[in-house]
């Protein structure tokens, strides 16, 4: 699949994709968001992809928001829409059972941090910034921020955040629970890759039955969780992968698994 505005690689059941708009800040516009949908559509019904990776082209930006010169021109009606589809977009990524890692390379700000917040953990460059400024446009986070962020950092923290706009640097962004590690920019990639190769190497239902766990346990109290988590291992043992991983640890070998 060829897209205008999205680049992509694959090696070994990880797939690296690069949003490229790099003489916008990558930002975030209604094509790029359409192709965005289509492609992770498309890799999460192949099954051999196990991981994906999400990043930006160049070196300045992962991406620096919704375009603001698209949005500009938006009439009331349109910005809802819009927003709600890159709503859409960013929940179809939480809802994926492959995971996505954003490596955040530089600027991530308004819809660029709520697309790194969709992933299912960010590891940050040390050029990264990290930021929800749009009411310094004079509008709201609007693709999912203001849930998002508050539900990973707390109420005060997104507060402190969305109300000022400030941007703050990967460092702090890591100290807040935002990003999970920070790496110098020419190792960001190695690291990132390392840990889709690790989610790669593991039970694909595993996986996905595992962060199907975390995220609807999340909306529920702890026991109903609890009982969710329990139901899903009972489920992985009419699975090949359970027979294989055990079968493999006994015989001390390497686990084939094969998502079935
Ligand atoms: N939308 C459209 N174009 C953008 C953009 C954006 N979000 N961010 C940067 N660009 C463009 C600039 O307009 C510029 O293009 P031109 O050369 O054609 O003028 C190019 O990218 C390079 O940007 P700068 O010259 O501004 O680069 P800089 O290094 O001086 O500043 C920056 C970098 C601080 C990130 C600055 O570009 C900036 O503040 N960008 C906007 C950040 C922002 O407010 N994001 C939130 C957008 S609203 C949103 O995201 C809503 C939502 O919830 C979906």
């Amino acid at each position: 699949m060829e897209f205008k505005t999205l680049l992509q690689e694959r090696e070994a059941g990880v797939v690296v994709v690069t949003v490229n708009r790099p003489q916008a800040l990558n930002a975030l516009n209604g094509e790029l968001l359409t192709e965005l949908e289509s492609l992770l559509r498309h890799l999460e019904s192949d099954a051999s992809v196990r991981a994906v990776i999400l990043t930006g082209a160049g070196d300045k930006a992962f991406v620096a928001g919704g375009d603001i010169k698209e949005m500009a021109a938006l009439n009331s009606h349109e910005a809802h829409r819009f927003a709600r589809m890159g709503q859409r977009v960013l929940l179809f990524m939480e809802k994926m059972t492959k995971p996505i890692i954003a490596a955040v390379n530089g600027y991530a700000l308004g819809g660029g941090l709520e697309l790194a917040l969709a992933c299912d953990f960010i590891y940050a460059s040390t050029a990264a910034k990290l930021g929800l400024p749009e009411v310094t446009l004079g509008v709201i986070p609007g693709f999912g921020g203001t849930q998002n962020l508050t539900r990973l950092i707390g109420k005060n923290k997104a507060n402190e955040l969305i109300f000022t706009g400030k941007v703050i640097s990967a460092e702090k962004a890591c100290a807040w629970g935002i990003a999970n590690e920070v790496y110098a920019p020419d190792e960001l990639m190695a690291r990132a890759k390392e840990a889709a190769a690790a989610i790669a190497k593991a039970g694909p239902l595993g996986v996905a039955y595992a962060k199907d766990a975390i995220a609807n346990g999340l909306n529920m109290v702890k026991e109903d969780g609890l009982r969710y988590e329990a139901s899903l291992l009972g489920i992985l043992y009419s699975t090949g992968d359970q027979k294989e991983g055990m079968a493999a640890f006994v015989e001390k070998r390497r686990a084939t698994f094969t998502g079935n």
